[in-house]
């Protein structure tokens, strides 16, 4: 198995290079600084220097990876931004820092891997019950919650034009102890990403389009 994983210097996405690297998958996976490639290559990843929220390096992709062909891919990169609790504006650099790793990022990426996905192909994005409106009962965080909404919607629309070739679905990890999560957090990393990879085993060409919890459950956009 072939696997691609986007932002895997650290939190889930090295983990799932760990996990899918000790189940024997041969796995591509990005970083963007000297720390981060090192860390891929100590786990016997082929470790590419990419920066989704950099145009020049983001675009470089697809050249990196010519010619292969990926049963698993997953856009892991992802900012949070200001932890803020109310309706508090973010600035213009913190709107774009977040808006860019998490939705730009991804509208650069996603395109690329057009060409490089096996027959019957798993593209996961990382999004976020926070982004999720239907389910919403809280509204801290909220330059997060826009972007993981921005990036389902970039998620839809990828299913609707890769329908046929991959199965492509949005993923929440739990809240889980990284960086990100923090310390207090629900999950390990291990425990998360063990549960991603079993939903990722598992879809069907008929959950093409969907928004899935670690435990397999349906999350509404
Ligand atoms: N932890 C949680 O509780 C939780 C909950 C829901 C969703 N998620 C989502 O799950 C994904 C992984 O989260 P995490 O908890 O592992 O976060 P994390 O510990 O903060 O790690 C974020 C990862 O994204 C990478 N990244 C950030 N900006 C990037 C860029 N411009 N180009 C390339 N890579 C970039 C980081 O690389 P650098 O080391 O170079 O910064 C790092 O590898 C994210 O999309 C996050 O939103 C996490």
């Amino acid at each position: 198995m072939k696997v691609l994983i986007v932002g895997a210097s650290r939190g889930l996405g090295l983990e799932f290079v760990r996990q899918y690297r000790s189940s024997g998958a041969v796995v591509t996976a990005t970083a963007r600084d000297a720390q981060g490639l090192v860390r891929l290559e100590a786990l016997g990843a082929k470790a590419l220097n990419v920066d989704v929220a950099d145009v020049a390096s983001a675009s470089g992709l697809e050249w990196l990876v010519d010619g292969e062909a990926f049963d698993v891919a997953v856009y892991n990169a992802g900012a949070y931004g200001p932890h803020s609790s109310g309706l508090d504006t973010p600035t213009a650099e913190e709107f774009d820092a977040v808006m860019h790793t998490n939705v730009l990022g991804a509208m650069r990426v996603l395109p690329q891997l057009n060409g490089v996905l096996a027959p019957g192909a798993k593209l996961a994005v990382l999004s976020s019950r926070m982004g999720s409106i239907g389910e919403r009962e809280a509204a801290f965080g909220w330059l997060y919650r826009a972007s993981k909404a921005a990036l389902n919607s970039v998620l839809k629309d990828a299913s609707l034009v890769l329908k046929g070739q991959a199965t492509c679905v949005a993923l929440h990890p739990g809240w889980v102890k990284t960086d990100m999560g923090g310390s207090g957090a629900d999950l390990t990393p291990e425990r998360s990403v063990t549960d991603l990879r079993k939903v990722i085993a598992g879809l069907r060409t008929a959950d093409n389009g969907k928004f899935f919890n670690h435990d397999g459950s349906a999350i509404a956009w």
